[in-house]
């Protein structure tokens, strides 16, 4: 395993995500994570993906394209995720926050609508289901997204919810902080 976030993250994914899983990846960016889901979850499985950016949507079709791989990738917001499937169903849900790889530096993730995408995606959980998220900070981003996020994580019922957040104490440069949450 690669001793990064990536790799921590990804590493959860091949674990959790069985043959047949619906996953949501709430930021599809270049598509690396829509295509690990969609390579985990197989053809009988179902992968929605998201991102604001035009671009981002195109990449991540172009890389499924290139791949072979299919998922429904949707330019909206994660924020408006529960529009797009029911209550209590999805198997996994993956948020890689910050901005667009080689993209407009100044378009990134916010506290004002991560924090909704992620109370949205906790009610699109099913039983068992597992949430990860790759929180960014510094930067352009600055620290306010980080803080919020956070903060709320840690109003989150713990009857409801096991989370878990991780940091690299003794790494530079705000490395980002890998967060895993299963529901109960
Ligand atoms: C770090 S990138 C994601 C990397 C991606 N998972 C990959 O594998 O390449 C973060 C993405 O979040 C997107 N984003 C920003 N705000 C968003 C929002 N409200 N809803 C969905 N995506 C958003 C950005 O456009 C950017 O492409």
């Amino acid at each position: 395993m690669q001793r990064n976030t990536l790799g921590l993250v990804h590493t959860f994914l091949e674990r959790h995500v069985k043959p047949g899983a619906f996953c949501i990846d709430a930021t599809a960016g270049r598509g690396r994570d829509t295509a690990l889901l969609c390579q985990l979850a197989g053809r009988k499985g179902r992968v929605l993906a998201f991102d604001v950016q035009p671009e981002a949507v195109a990449q991540t079709r172009a890389l499924l394209a290139k791949e072979g791989l299919e998922a429904e990738v949707v330019l909206d917001s994660h924020s408006h995720m529960a529009d797009y499937a029911d209550k209590g169903t999805a198997d996994c849900i993956v948020f890689n926050f910050g901005r667009l790889p080689g993209g407009d530096p100044k378009i990134f993730t916010t506290a004002k609508t991560s924090i909704p995408a992620i109370d949205a995606g906790l009610t699109l959980l099913a039983p068992s289901g597992v949430m990860c998220l790759a929180l960014y900070y510094g930067g352009e981003n600055g620290y306010e997204e980080k803080n919020a996020v956070l903060s709320h994580l840690k109003s989150i019922n713990d009857r409801a919810f096991t989370v878990l957040s991780c940091d690299w104490l003794n790494r530079p440069n705000d490395p980002p902080m890998p967060i895993f949450i299963w529901k109960e």
